[in-house]
């Protein structure tokens, strides 16, 4: 095995603290804690569905996300390099990761790119009397199977923006890109969406929102299904078991407080998804107010219709409705952008590392490849298809195995559940007991796979 500390030295980091931590915060604050999360909450149960949310948080997403830190923090590599010099074949497990970043990073452009689009068009509400028929008819043209959108006005055109966007934070680095990125970016986000907030609660019909939201159903708790929304929330939410934070944390100096900063990120993105929550149904609970029906008769309560189609007709019916439209597309944009960065630089990276390539070459090779794919599928119709089932697979598949592979490994067949230990404890202030070794070598494990073969089971019956 190469030294460690010695292949890692001259190795490019975050100047402080702080800028890790916005850089791992604006990673895991993404399109899914806004667009993803209310919906879900919804539909696993209301109320009910924090007693799951909070005990897969507590026993499988934050120690998961101690084992990347860990991983990357001792081993200053992605999560290929990492995994390469922890024992060899292992360096698979990184490039399957990088697999489903990359594959998540090519929808999850195209969804920031509509954002951005749709930001523009809050100012005069183009999207008229029927946003639905705007948003699949004319915007992304659906009913023409095929068929490409224009470039200027369709979907082609803010894809480019936000491609060159990524590409010039990628050439600027970790120091002078991510981190400058995210430490402006990151507090804007979060006291714009916070007046997002309390404008939505303080609106006619809001209360009726939030218990639509938080009544809890407990019958809930007895189904599997539930219990697997939970998770899959939880690791897509914080970003983890996609070498992500193994990467970040591969980035922070070696003398960093590394537990700590995670509890402040787990809390953060928590708080975030809870408070998108609260703003999305309140508004939600406004719609039903102004159009005189339940929030429960409400059509598109999740996914990319709760965004470009319900909101929509939200704003167009609230005072303001060009400040409030803004805000909540600028939001959407800033929240996605923060995380598809952190997706990309984890593929340009991981490239750069394994072949000895230029920042600048791998990042140009990286964009220009993401970002043709992005374009090929997203400027025709395929992209709205392709995305449901790409999402599918890489959030409920893929990511799920890669934490059982990667928690199995580390803790039992290479046993270095201790060693990580030891390397957290010796850099952090909040100390890690034994407790996570059992959560994460066996109530991860246990309950993720548990999950996986009900999810592929219920694809294949
Ligand atoms: N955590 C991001 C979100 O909630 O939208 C999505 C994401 C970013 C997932 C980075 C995975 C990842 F590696």
């Amino acid at each position: 095995m190469t030294s460690a500390k010695a292949a890692g030295e001259g190795r490019e980091t975050f100047t402080r603290n702080s800028g890790f931590i916005f850089a791992a915060i604006g990673s895991a604050v993404g399109l899914g804690n806004i667009w993803r999360f209310p919906g879900v909450a919804y539909e696993s149960g209301g109320g009910a569905f924090l007693i799951p949310y909070l005990v897969a948080l507590l026993t499988a997403g934050i120690p998961v996300l101690f084992l990347d830190y860990a991983v990357g923090h001792r081993f200053r590599g992605t999560a290929p390099l990492s995994f390469r010099r922890i024992k060899k074949p292992v360096e698979a497990l990184g490039w399957f990761q990088t697999g489903l970043l990359f594959v998540i990073g090519v929808y999850y452009a195209a969804v920031i790119a509509w954002a951005l689009s749709y930001f523009f068009f809050s100012f005069n509400q183009s999207w008229g009397d029927d946003p639905a028929g705007f948003f699949t008819g004319e915007y992304l043209k659906v009913g023409d199977p095929g068929v490409s959108t224009t470039i200027v006005g369709g979907v082609a055109l803010p894809l480019i923006v936000v491609w060159l966007a990524v590409l010039a934070v990628l050439l600027l680095g970790v120091a002078n890109g991510i981190e400058k990125v995210n430490i402006v970016f990151i507090p804007l986000l979060f006291i714009g969406f916070a007046g997002l907030v309390i404008r939505a609660v303080t609106l006619p019909g809001a209360v009726d929102g939030l218990n639509a939201l938080f009544t809890p159903k407990w019958a809930a708790l007895k189904d599997l299904d539930v219990w697997i929304a939970a998770y899959s929330q939880i690791f897509f939410s914080l970003s983890i078991a996609f070498g992500i934070m193994i990467a970040y944390a591969s980035f922070q100096r070696r003398k960093a407080n590394m537990t700590s900063s995670g509890l402040v990120v787990a809390f953060a993105n928590s708080s975030f998804e809870i408070l998108a929550g609260i703003g999305v149904f309140s508004a939600l609970g406004f719609l039903a107010y102004q159009q005189q029906i339940a929030v429960s008769d409400l059509e598109g309560l999740t996914g990319p219709i709760l965004s470009f189609v319900t909101f929509p007709a939200v704003i167009s019916e609230m005072p303001g409705a060009a400040f409030f439209g803004a805000l909540f597309f600028g939001s959407l944009v800033v929240a996605g952008f923060t995380s598809l960065i952190s997706l990309m630089i984890g593929v340009s990276a991981g490239i750069q590392e394994k072949w000895g390539l230029s920042r600048t070459k791998a990042a140009v090779g990286v964009s220009v490849v993401c970002g043709l794919i992005s374009l090929g599928l997203f400027s025709t119709t395929s992209g709205l298809i392709a995305l449901d089932t790409v999402d599918m697979f890489a959030n409920n598949v893929g990511v799920v195995s890669s934490a059982i592979l990667m928690t199995i490994i580390m803790i039992w067949v290479l046993r270095r559940g201790d060693m990580l230990r030891h390397h957290l404890n010796a850099v952090s202030t909040f100390k890690v007991g034994r407790i996570w070794l059992a959560l994460v070598g066996v109530v991860a494990p246990i309950f993720l796979t548990i999950m996986l073969v009900q999810k592929v089971w219920s694809v294949i019956d």
